[in-house]
């Protein structure tokens, strides 16, 4: 069972989701999060470098494993996710650098670089609590729709869509988002302890409708987050459009 959480805006839902992370790192501050990027968690990063000067969240034990990343870009490329995570929340907090786990996007090896991801996800004793967004297709991480879906982390391809969407990493030109990615699985975020969806804006709603209220499906990545026992989808009132 879903559980809904419907605030006001998109500060309350940062703010929610913040205070989420404080209290798990409160009361295991070796946690283990997994990580979105993207526009929706902006103000989640900037309340926890908030909470984290204020002295009222400490990351020197947490470690985090990013959901994706695009494929054939270094780590230190500006419109890479590395890059983004590290304007965002890194760079300002006080992280253990080798406890910060990424998909390689320069990896020659794509598949070997995935095992390798799933190995070190094993190793750190999975993920506590991950945190995704979701695309206004219903994606989660790169899983796009389709007639099937990857257990596993994996090499994807990104619809027009969602290159279109990701253009402001990259000049506003969409023709200079990569075409392919590295992504976590559905399975690799079905095996988190504790999942949390956070979603805002009109585009979202109905994505958010049809993952909630519709059959599990490939064509809906989000649908399977129903499968979890321990999902929270933390909305703003636009996201959440009708639901009731
Ligand atoms: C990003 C990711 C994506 C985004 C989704 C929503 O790491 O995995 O699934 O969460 O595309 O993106 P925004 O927040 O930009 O609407």
């Amino acid at each position: 069972m879903v559980k809904v959480r419907i605030l006001g805006d998109e500060g309350a839902v940062a703010q929610a989701v913040a205070r989420r992370v404080q209290r798990l790192l409160a009361s295991a501050p070796s946690a283990v999060l997994g990580l979105p990027t993207g526009r929706t968690p902006v103000e989640l990063y900037a309340r926890l470098r908030r909470a984290h000067a204020a002295g009222r969240v400490d990351f020197s034990r947490a470690t985090t494993f990013n959901l994706d990343e695009f494929l054939g870009l270094p780590p230190d490329h500006p419109g890479s996710y590395r890059s983004f995570m590290d304007e965002h929340l890194f760079r300002h907090v006080n992280l253990n650098p080798r406890r910060i786990h990424f998909l390689h996007g320069g990896a020659v090896d794509p598949d070997r670089e995935c095992a390798r991801y799933e190995a070190a996800i094993r190793r750190a004793g999975g993920i506590d609590l991950q945190i995704v967004g979701i695309g206004a297709n219903g994606h989660i991480g790169f899983n796009e729709p389709g007639a099937a879906l990857s257990a596993d982390s994996h090499r994807a391809r990104l619809e027009p869509g969602t290159r279109r969407s990701n253009a402001a990493l990259f000049g506003g030109r969409a023709s200079a988002v990569p075409r392919e990615a590295l992504s976590m699985g559905v399975g690799t975020i079905l095996r988190a302890g504790a999942i949390v969806l956070m979603a805002t804006g009109a585009s979202k709603a109905p994505a958010i409708a049809t993952a909630l209220g519709g059959p599990v499906t490939t064509r809906m990545p989000a649908s399977f987050l129903q499968l979890h026992h321990d999902v929270e989808f933390v909305l703003d009132r636009e996201a959440a459009g009708t639901l009731r």
